[in-house]
């Protein structure tokens, strides 16, 4: 992962070995921008290509199509297919990813016409968070290099654009290294990654971030302040429990728009005596996307100097099965005083939850978004390509709609409806972790979730089928995805921009 970004000139990007080209297909012609030169490092570009051609070389109309032209000497030239709408962001990190994946251990400069665009900055932030993100290996990258992208205009960008286009690079770069952060996390072996590593990695983060306070509580922490649903969850396990508080405040005392984010960070879910089969506890090292996504979410807001308070709170436990676990019955006392009755130990998520979600009402915040891979029910619902979206006003809903459209991250609204409260009506307590088998799950899960906000605006992500991607496609590479914390930046800056005296 060790891919840098950087604005440079179309001389410094012509020394690079391979340079990318968009290409824009409108009618089954095929063409190139008029700013891009007509020679680049020795090597002619022709301004539009037949559909013959386009067939031979198999570049097609489909965005994040590519061909590539080499001579001899020189650099590869890589023709990009970025659709037939220059402002669609989504294009661009598809672009962007095809571009680093052309280049392999290359560097590559990627030409980028800047005047047809209505928001070059977004443009090039798009470009440069698909190109690394999709640079982004487990394994960690063999040679440093670097993504360049060369703002054009005929006969030059302006300044304004060309400024934009610098500012979006420096943001796309913020937004995808904190990105690959929460995925090498999720991606991290349980073994390798117990409540108290998590807890170690983000302080080491955050402690160098602006403007960021955080702190990790330990098991006695959590006892004084009563995180029965932590606690009780942490029981089974002979790894301590952890909760990681953070708060970004970028001019403390000021009024200011504030934001508390609640992540899962369950680092192995077994499903507890309520055990999981093999096959779904494969991936169960995944179950702390939430945690990672909230933490790299204050981090990146941090150092973007976003200007919107955040709390960040991420409960960290595992949920195994030892000799003290939570038994099927058994009843717990949240931090709320709320008491749940747990009657299947798998339903882990939630119970953890209600302490967060209780610490966040207490922030006082304006807004409450918690994120979890909380429900086989979501996956069922919505596949690995769509995450399911609660909220409780639809001013918010509003915001995460236009958010997710913005970051590509799909989100579909669902139901918070009231008619299946009686789903987790239990009869020793207020409430029990599940709901009617086989109805409903990721409602009802969301419907416990809501009775821990106090009546706040709230939003809730149920990410359990897009957390995770079978294959590597486009830019989003195989494992962990870290989906919705893109989202969730945007979302911060609307709440930022919108907070601004205009
Ligand atoms: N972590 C799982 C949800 C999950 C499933 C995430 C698949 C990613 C992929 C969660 O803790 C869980 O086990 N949920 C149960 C709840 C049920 C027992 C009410 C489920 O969905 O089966
Ligand atoms: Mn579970
Ligand atoms: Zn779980």
């Amino acid at each position: 992962m060790s891919r840098s970004a950087r604005v440079v000139t179309p001389v410094e990007g012509a020394t690079q070995p391979v340079i990318a080209v968009p290409v824009i297909f409108d009618n089954d012609e095929a063409f190139v921008d008029q700013s891009v030169p007509a020679s680049l490092g020795g090597q002619n570009v022709p301004r539009s290509f037949t559909k013959q051609w386009c067939a031979q070389q198999g570049l097609r109309d489909e965005v994040g199509s590519s061909t590539v032209i080499r001579s001899f000497a020189g650099p590869a030239i890589a023709l990009i297919t970025v659709g037939s709408t220059l402002n669609d962001l989504e294009h661009y990190r598809l672009a962007g990813a095809a571009a680093v994946r052309l280049a392999g251990d290359n560097s590559v400069a990627f030409l980028l016409p800047t005047d047809g665009l209505d928001e070059p900055g977004d443009v090039a932030q798009a470009l440069v968070e698909g190109a690394l993100l999709a640079s982004y290996t487990f394994k960690g990258a063999r040679e440093a290099t670097s993504f360049d992208v060369v703002p054009l205009g005929s006969p030059l960008p302006s300044v304004e654009s060309h400024n934009q286009v610098s500012e979006g690079v420096h943001r796309g770069a913020i937004v995808a290294e904190g990105v690959n952060w929460a995925k090498h996390l999720i991606n991290t072996p349980a073994g390798s990654l117990t409540p108290r590593d998590l807890a170690k990695r983000a302080l080491e983060r955050l402690e160098q971030d602006p403007s960021v306070r955080v702190e990790a509580w330990n098991e006695s922490r959590a006892r004084e302040e009563r995180l029965g649903g932590l606690l009780g969850v942490g029981q089974g396990s002979a790894q301590p429990t952890r909760l990681v508080y953070a708060v970004y405040d970028p001019r403390p005392g000021d009024a200011m728009a504030h934001v508390a984010l609640v992540g899962k960070g369950v680092t192995f879910d077994s499903g507890g005596l309520s055990i999981k089969p093999a096959d779904s506890m494969v991936a169960m090292k995944t179950d702390m996307t939430g945690a990672a996504v909230v933490l790299a979410a204050l981090s990146i807001a941090s150092r973007l100097a976003l200007q919107v308070r955040v709390t960040a709170i991420a409960p960290m436990t595992e949920n195994l099965l030892g000799d003290r676990a939570l038994k099927p019955g058994d009843v717990l006392t949240a931090r709320n005083g709320m008491t749940i009755e747990v009657l299947n130990t798998d339903a882990e998520g939630r119970l953890i939850l209600a302490d967060g979600l209780s610490l966040a009402v207490e922030a006082n915040p304006d807004a409450i978004v918690d994120v979890a891979t909380l429900t086989g029910a979501q996956r069922a619902a919505l596949g690995d390509q769509v995450g399911a979206m609660y909220a409780t006003t639809d001013e918010l809903a509003t915001y995460f709609s236009r958010a997710s459209a913005r970051s590509g991250e799909l989100l579909w609204r669902m139901p918070l409806v009231a008619v299946y409260e009686s789903h987790i009506e239990s009869d020793v307590a207020d409430m029990k972790n599940i709901g009617k088998t086989g109805q409903a799950g990721s409602i009802s899960a969301a419907l416990l979730l809501q009775r821990f906000t106090d009546g706040r605006p709230w939003v809730h992500l149920d990410i359990a089928g897009p957390g995770r991607a079978e294959a590597t496609k486009g830019y989003v590479t195989k494992g962990g995805t870290a989906f919705s914390a893109r989202t969730i930046v945007q979302f911060l800056r609307d709440v930022a921009e919108a907070a601004q005296p205009s």
